[in-house]
């Protein structure tokens, strides 16, 4: 049987203000076993539009509605898989229930001072998140906190928490420093941290600010390193090009291990005193050398 639209709307229209900011659809017409979407649904206001909290039993899957999408949201909802819908405005509790034989009823009774307020407090909290479900952040996408399309990952929501947390006592500092002047950050994570890549995302996209960030890692000072010949040669290379100094150990070619066979040579810029050659015996000589030392 189809509900009379009639009495939706109007009860609909009575429910409906300016001042709404929350919104649950429950007593859903069918269980999750029967082939129901969604077992609740809440709806909060946000700072541009709506979002909606859609839950099954074990999972919230977010979806953002303009402001003009609300309310025929809410209807197509009542008609087709909810009983009831209650929503808030800061002073009144609004209910509106649909019976069995698909009945509409609506109702009203003033909130106590201490409901409405605690509801408001946490649906500004969630408007005061800096980087904001349903915007595509790069980093957070490829860190596996936000969906592809800009939802958090309920697992990640945690971390999601922590981040803004970070990037809120940033943005306390920021505005103090000049406006038209380059901001200059020192990462001692190297620049390859995931905070880095926040803090640039929300200082140069979010905050227009001119940022310059130098990736300082203090552990990087010496390079020591065994294995094989192609890895070594490569680091040699790499650290020649960052001017960081390197240690090779070349043990992987011995035979006699004393000196005397020659089959461990290596070749050397400098002439060796044994065999008066650009060699050097790893198993006397070495077998660590500076890279800058040795042919590789
Ligand atoms: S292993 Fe024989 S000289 Fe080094």
């Amino acid at each position: 049987m189809k509900v009379q639209m009639t009495e939706l709307e109007s009860a609909l229209q009575n429910l409906w203000s300016d001042g709404l900011y929350k919104i649950i659809l429950s007593n859903a017409i069918k269980k999750e076993s029967e082939g129901a979407a969604y077992r609740k649904v809440v709806l909060n206001r946000k700072t541009n539009g709506w979002q909606a909290e859609q839950y099954t039993e074990k999972q919230v899957f977010h979806e953002n509605l303009k402001a003009d999408q609300v309310r025929p949201f809410v209807e197509q909802a009542l008609e087709q898989a909810f009983r009831q819908c209650s929503g808030w405005d800061g002073e009144w509790e609004h209910t509106i229930r649909i019976s069995k034989k698909r009945k509409v009823t609506g109702s009203k009774k003033r909130v106590a001072a201490t409901q409405a307020p605690k509801a408001q407090t946490e649906n500004n909290r969630k408007k005061h998140y800096l980087l904001e479900e349903g915007t595509i952040i790069p980093p957070l996408v490829d860190m596996g906190i936000f969906t592809a399309e800009g939802k958090i990952v309920r697992t990640m929501y945690d971390k999601y928490r922590q981040i803004n947390r970070f990037v809120e006592l940033i943005d306390d500092e920021i505005d103090a420093l000049p406006a038209d002047q380059t901001i200059r950050i020192v990462d001692f994570g190297c620049g390859k941290s995931y905070l880095t890549f926040i803090l640039y995302y929300y200082l140069v996209e979010l905050k227009k600010r001119d940022v310059k960030i130098t990736g300082l890692d203090l552990k990087a000072d010496v390079i020591y390193a065994c294995g094989p010949t192609p890895m070594l040669r490569a680091l040699k290379a790499y650290s020649q090009e960052k001017g960081i100094l390197c240690y090779l150990s070349l043990e992987e070619k011995m035979a006699c291990g004393i000196g005397a066979c020659l089959a461990c040579t290596c070749q050397t810029k400098d002439v060796d005193e044994h065999s008066q050659v650009h060699n050097k015996r790893i198993c006397k000589d070495g077998p660590v050398f500076l890279a800058e030392d040795i042919e590789l």
